[in-house]
């Protein structure tokens, strides 16, 4: 196993030929550690268990077998985009899991954001722990750790994140970016040929759409809280604001009057937030311009049943969180 420092000569992956001979480098590093034996990965599509996916088809092929766990609380399109890149394009061995109702089930009536956090965490730590058990001749566990994972959390990759895995599970493990920063993974991820929104997309939340749902999430209205924040992805990535770091919409349980086609309606509001940070510590409030405002609003209160009003939220990081839970 190679060691969790950085060597200071290490040179900082920023051209696609200084990834091509990163990705070379680590075919062999793995091929040497793995042999002809399996390994397991928990594939989220995020852009690091991405990228150690492209990284491992590359190097082992079939011998990686992925798990995508769908917790019902991706943003539209996700779990389809895994789909599709990794068990189509790459031909990847991929397991896919549709756990929705069973987690829908579990969170109904919870509202404490806490409690929602770690159902879901351990929900996932148990899926993957019956889908491990369902494989023969797994012997490696791999792990998209980068860098920061193991300065600021001690290896366990985001600290308070989904991805966290079974402790139990006796596997060594294969992390080949766990010497990258996020930048240099981005730049071996374009250089793996990953779809460039795969690899650069805004950071999201292992719980998902489940801490933008506020309080006790419903079918329903995590369904408006999806709609409505692929409107805003879509809206941000026609109007040149992709580039902002993050930007999401949250929908409270509560509902307010308004009138649609003449008749009263009752409706959530979509609250929008969208700023801009360095480390996440502090964050900034993006300057939305008015017009994409309008634009955005009217979308949503026409296109997405359940949602009468639409909220900006202008409170930086602190005093607020990022996230509203
Ligand atoms: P806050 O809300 O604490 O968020 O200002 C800082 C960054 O962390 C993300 N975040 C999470 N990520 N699991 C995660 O994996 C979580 O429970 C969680 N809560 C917040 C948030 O999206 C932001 O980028």
């Amino acid at each position: 196993m190679t060691s969790n420092i950085r060597p200071e000569t290490m040179e900082r992956i920023t051209t696609p030929a200084l990834a091509e001979a990163f990705i070379a480098e680590q075919i062999a590093a793995v091929r040497e550690q793995v042999g002809d034996k399996k390994v397991l990965l928990a594939l989220s599509g995020g852009v690091d268990s991405s990228v150690v996916a492209a990284l491992l088809i590359k190097a082992i092929g079939k011998q990686l077998v992925c798990v995508h766990v769908n917790h019902g609380l991706m943003r539209k399109g996700e779990s389809e985009d895994v789909i599709r890149v990794f068990g189509e394009e790459l031909d990847a061995n991929l397991i896919y899991v549709d756990a929705t109702d069973r987690y829908l089930d579990l969170l109904a009536g919870v509202a404490e954001p806490e409690r929602k956090r770690k159902i879901i965490g351990e929900e996932f730590i148990k899926i993957f722990d019956e889908e491990a058990a369902k494989l023969e001749g797994i012997s490696f566990l791999a792990q998209g750790t980068i860098y920061p994972d193991i300065i600021e959390s001690k290896g366990v990759k985001a600290h308070h994140n989904v991805g966290g895995l079974p402790e139990d599970m006796e596997m060594e493990l294969v992390e080949p970016v766990k010497l990258l920063y996020k930048d240099e993974v981005r730049v071996v991820g374009e250089a793996l040929g990953l779809p460039h929104a795969m690899v650069y997309r805004q950071p999201f939340p292992g719980p998902g759409l489940g801490v933008r749902c506020l309080g006790a999430i419903t079918r329903d209205r995590l369904h408006a809280l999806r709609e409505a924040d692929a409107i805003l992805r879509e809206e941000f990535d026609k109007n040149g604001l992709n580039h902002v770091w993050q930007y999401f919409v949250a929908v409270p349980d509560f509902k307010s009057v308004g009138v649609r086609d003449g008749k009263r309606y009752e409706g959530w509001p979509a609250i929008i937030r969208a700023v801009n940070t360095v480390d996440a510590m502090t964050a900034t409030i993006e300057e939305i311009p008015y017009a994409v405002l309008h634009r955005i609003t009217d979308r949503i209160t026409h296109e997405v049943e359940g949602i009468n009003r639409v909220c900006l939220d202008l409170t930086p990081k602190p005093i607020g969180t990022i996230e509203w839970e």
